[in-house]
């Protein structure tokens, strides 16, 4: 079963072991890099997620609300940012990822976010439809060259 747990100073460390295949770099940062800028992403949560107690992927996300982030042009306080979200290679296709999205929205519903967003690169191999399936759509924005995607929350 899935576990999605905020890192901590004992728990950081494997996260840097976990890796996307190798045709996948593009699509998201490396674990290291995100824990690196994490320290500089106000607002920023960084999350382990595990099988059990075994490591498998990464997801970080930015509370909008919170005064510390950084929003751009057109994005609101309402709104949960799902900034990384990554599943190691040898984890993948085990419904990992969508216990994280699941999580998140959790996460929103609980804080009383109205949306959660995200962006993902222009690509063949991007994962649009993973996040199409699980209701987001595509705003028609593009944010730093990625395509903007937005979910609504329900409320509580
Ligand atoms: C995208 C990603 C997070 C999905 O995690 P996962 O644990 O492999 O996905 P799940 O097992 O939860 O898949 C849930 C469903 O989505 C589908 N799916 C997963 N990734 C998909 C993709 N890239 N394209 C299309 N469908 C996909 C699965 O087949 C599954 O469908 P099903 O319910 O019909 O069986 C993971 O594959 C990954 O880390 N990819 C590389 C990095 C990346 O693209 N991150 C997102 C950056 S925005």
């Amino acid at each position: 079963m899935t576990k999605v747990v905020a890192l901590g100073a004992e728990t950081v460390v494997p996260m840097l072991d976990l890796a996307v295949r190798d045709d996948q770099d593009h699509l998201v940062a490396p674990n290291a890099v995100t824990l690196a800028q994490a320290l500089f992403e106000g607002g920023s949560e960084v999350f382990g997620i595990y099988d059990g107690d075994t490591p498998v992927g990464l997801l970080a996300l930015i509370d909008f609300a919170h005064d510390a982030a950084k929003l751009q042009t057109g994005e609101t306080r309402d709104t949960l940012y799902i900034w990384r979200l990554m599943i190691d290679a040898n984890h993948q296709g085990h419904g990992h990822g969508r216990a994280a999205l699941a999580f998140a929205a959790d996460v929103a519903q609980i804080r009383g976010r109205r949306q959660i967003a995200l962006s993902v690169v222009p690509d063949a191999a991007s994962a649009l439809p993973f996040y199409e399936a699980s209701g987001f759509a595509k705003t028609g924005r593009k944010i730093d060259g990625e395509l903007e995607l937005i979910r609504p929350v329900a409320s509580r």
